[in-house]
Order: structure tokens, then sequence, then C-alpha cells
């Protein structure tokens, strides 16, 4: 994914080659290096470029807080942030939402970040691209894209249920189709949950036939909406694991054709996973608005204060805003994870997750099974996913329904892009 890195670009700590911002700015001092200098240059930036969206899923990752778009940023603010985030050292953007493409500037954003060496890829549910829009992007230098579905054509009526949105299922199967004609490299997202884990290896075959590069199964984790929805989408044990079989089963059947990656439910891990690769360490995400966060749920841990690229430069805020600097590293850990041997390979998991169920974002994530708390965290999925699923609450901005819009379709919402 990064062959098209910028030349400029340091593997190690953070440098920065345009006068800018020099990290060292702060000592005051050409030979004293800040100490702030270990910190390496994040690798990816997800930019969110807004939080509009026709779709409307019961586990989409933006807050409940949904960002209004009179507050978004203006093309030139997010083509100054491409530029920032190059000379920052970041490699790859993934242009995301809400859905990118209700932007109609989106052609000007990705022709700023290519111009800055950046590696592009297009996080979209794809239902508003026209064929004549996905060629345009990519002669301004979208390299990437990646579609999220539901389920399988099989079960489109299922997709469509839970996205909220009829016709997307077969829309999105042809947009894939058109990523394919066009030479580009596709990947599949599948987000994994009680009301599709039947499907998993026919969306495995499904990537395949449209020829992705990779699929992602990806369980779904739980914050934000999924939180709100956990009872309805939680899968029962028994069914992640037969997933995973499938999952390992299919891996080696498909070498060489595919790459599978699975995301395991926190719920029925072990050890936590290590959110965001580490807090500060190697993803730096912004809002629509252009509010600089270490990981894309970190608006909810409400003692955080996060900057703004409109008044600070992305470097300055990645080495030395007071949010990344909160949970950077190991030391600001308590027990169990301070002395554990894992703490620098998960991070003591999740801050956010900490933060939802145990009030604080320094505690150890319940996910992990040395947490006080995961026993009876883990029964709580036991139960939930033995129940009968109640109703989806579905994502809406200004407030969530059981009802999705039923008037969404594509027909209607192809032109949204106000
Ligand atoms: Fe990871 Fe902390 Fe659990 Fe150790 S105690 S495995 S560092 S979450
Ligand atoms: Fe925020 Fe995991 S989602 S640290």
């Amino acid at each position: 994914m990064n062959e098209s890195a910028p030349s400029h670009v340091k593997e190690g700590t953070v440098t920065m080659d345009t006068g800018e911002l020099r990290c060292d700015a702060a000592s005051g001092s050409e030979t004293s290096p800040d100490p702030s200098c270990a910190v390496r240059a994040p690798i990816g930036l997800l930019a969110e470029l807004t939080h509009r969206c026709p779709l409307q899923c019961p586990y989409c990752s933006n807050p409940l807080e949904l960002e209004k778009v009179n507050v978004e940023l203006t093309t030139e603010e997010w083509q100054r942030v491409m530029r920032q985030a190059a000379q920052l050292g970041v490699l790859q953007v993934h242009l995301s939402g809400g859905e990118p493409t209700a932007r109609r500037d989106l052609e000007e954003i990705v022709k700023a970040a290519s111009e800055a060496g950046l590696y592009t890829n297009l996080i979209t549910a794809a239902v508003l691209l026209k064929r004549d829009r996905l060629e345009k992007l990519k002669e301004c230098g979208l390299d990437h894209v990646q579609i999220s579905i539901q389920d399988v054509d099989t079960e489109a009526e299922n997709a469509d249920r839970i996205a909220g949105y009829k016709g997307g299922s077969a829309k999105k199967k042809e947009v894939a189709g058109w990523v394919r004609e066009l030479g580009m490299p596709l990947t599949i997202n599948a987000p994994i949950h009680r009301h599709n884990i039947h499907s998993v290896e026919a969306i495995i075959n499904y990537a395949v036939e449209l020829g992705a590069g990779r699929v992602e199964i990806a369980h779904v984790q739980y914050y934000a909406w999924a939180l709100k929805n956990r009872a309805s989408l939680m899968p029962t044990r028994e069914a992640f694991m037969e997933a995973a079989r499938i999952v390992e089963r299919e891996r080696e059947r498909l070498k060489g054709i595919i790459v599978i990656d699975a995301v395991v439910p926190d719920y029925y891990a072990k050890y936590p996973k290590p959110c965001m690769g580490g807090w500060g360490k190697g993803i730096i995400n912004i809002t629509p608005s252009g509010r600089v966060l270490p990981c894309h749920a970190a608006e909810s841990i409400t003692h955080l204060e996060f900057d703004n690229v409109k008044d600070r430069p992305l470097a300055d805020i990645w080495l030395n805003g007071s949010a990344f600097q909160k949970y950077r590293g190991t030391s600001w850990m308590k027990e169990p994870c301070r002395t554990c041997p894992r703490r620098e390979i998960d991070y003591g998991g999740c801050r956010c997750q900490a933060f939802a169920l145990t009030g604080d974002a320094a505690n150890t994530d319940p996910a992990c099974s040395l947490s006080p708390m995961h026993e009876a965290w883990a029964k709580v999925a036991d139960t939930e996913s033995h129940q009968s699923a109640p109703a989806f609450i579905y994502r809406r901005p200004g407030g969530a329904t059981s009802k999705p819009e039923s008037e969404k379709t594509e027909k209607t919402t192809a032109t949204s892009d106000a």
C-alpha cells in the first residue's frame, strides 16, 4: 500500500523539512533536541470529510452527536491539511466520513493529497457514486477504493435493511465492478454482527468474484452507535467461533488470491487489541470540523481537549497536543497494565472502551482477561447474544430512530451532496 510513499518521508523521528514547524523549535536549540522528537510520524491520516451519509447503519463509528454541514472544513482547509500531513510524514490518507462522496469538492481534496505525495484511499458506501465521477477521481490521483457492504447480493434485502437504504446492495456491486474496470485496487469491508455472521463465507467469495485484493471481516467494535445497538448486534460465541474457523480455512485456500483481514470482537478475546496501534502512535484522525483526534471515538472521553487544524499546525498538534500526550506511551498506566509484559504490545487496549465501561480511560480495557471487570463484562455479551434481538436504533443526524427513513433510496439521495 505504500508504494507511492513521498520521498521526503522519514521513517524515524519527526523532522520537518519545510520550515513550517520543527519539533526542536520548542527547545530553541539546534543541538539539544526536544524529547518529543522521540515521537514517530503517524503513518495514516483518517480524514472524516463529512458526517453526512445516506446510509443509517446501526454500528456507525461516527459519534452520536454528528457534526453539521455548516461547520465542515472548506476545500482550502482540507487541501492545507493534506500538505501538512505529508510534511509531517503521513504516508496514507483514508478519505472517509460519513460518506466522503457527499462532498462536491472531493476531487479537489484528492488532487491536493495526491500532489502532496500521499497514498489516497477512498472509504465509501458507494451508493452516491457515478462512473464518470469515479473516473474523475482516478484522474485526480485516487489510488485505492474501499467499499463497505452489509451482506452479499443474494441477501440484498437483509443488506438494505441493515443499512436502512433500499437498493444499496445492488449499487455497491455495480460500483465495485467499475473500480476494477478502471484498474484500481479494491478492498471490501464487511462489518460483521449477529445479522450477517452467517454470510462470512459468502462475503469472502463475493469479494473474490469482484476481484478485490483484500476483504476485511471486521467484527463490529462496540463504541458509539454500535454500543447503543449492542444487544441487537452481538453474535453468540459459538457463531463467532464458527466464523473464525471459516476465515482460517479460507485464508489457506485463497492464499495468493485475496488477503483476508479479520478483526476479532473484543468481547470474545482474551487480550484486547492495541487500539489504533497505540494512542498517538501511528494514526491521526480529523473530524469534519477540523478537530484533531488520536482516534475516531476520542471525543467520547469527556475530559480531553482537542485542537483544531484551523488554529494550529498539524505537526504541532501531533507532537504537543494535550489529547495526544495524555495516553501516549505507557507512563499513564495503572495496574495491572503498568507491570504487565504485554503493555507495549496492546497498550492496555482501548482508552475509549475503558472510559465508556469503567469511567476512567486510564483503566485496563475490560476486554482484557486481567481486568477485574472482564468476567462481568463478557457475561453481558453472552446474555445479550442469546436473547432475541431488539430493533435497530438507526444512525440519524438529529437523533436516533428505530425506523429507517424509508424514503431513502439510490434515486432520492444521489443528488443529496448539499
Ligand atoms: Fe494488555 Fe493491560 Fe491486559 Fe496486560 S493487563 S494484557 S497490558 S490490557
Ligand atoms: Fe479510541 Fe480505541 S476507539 S482508543
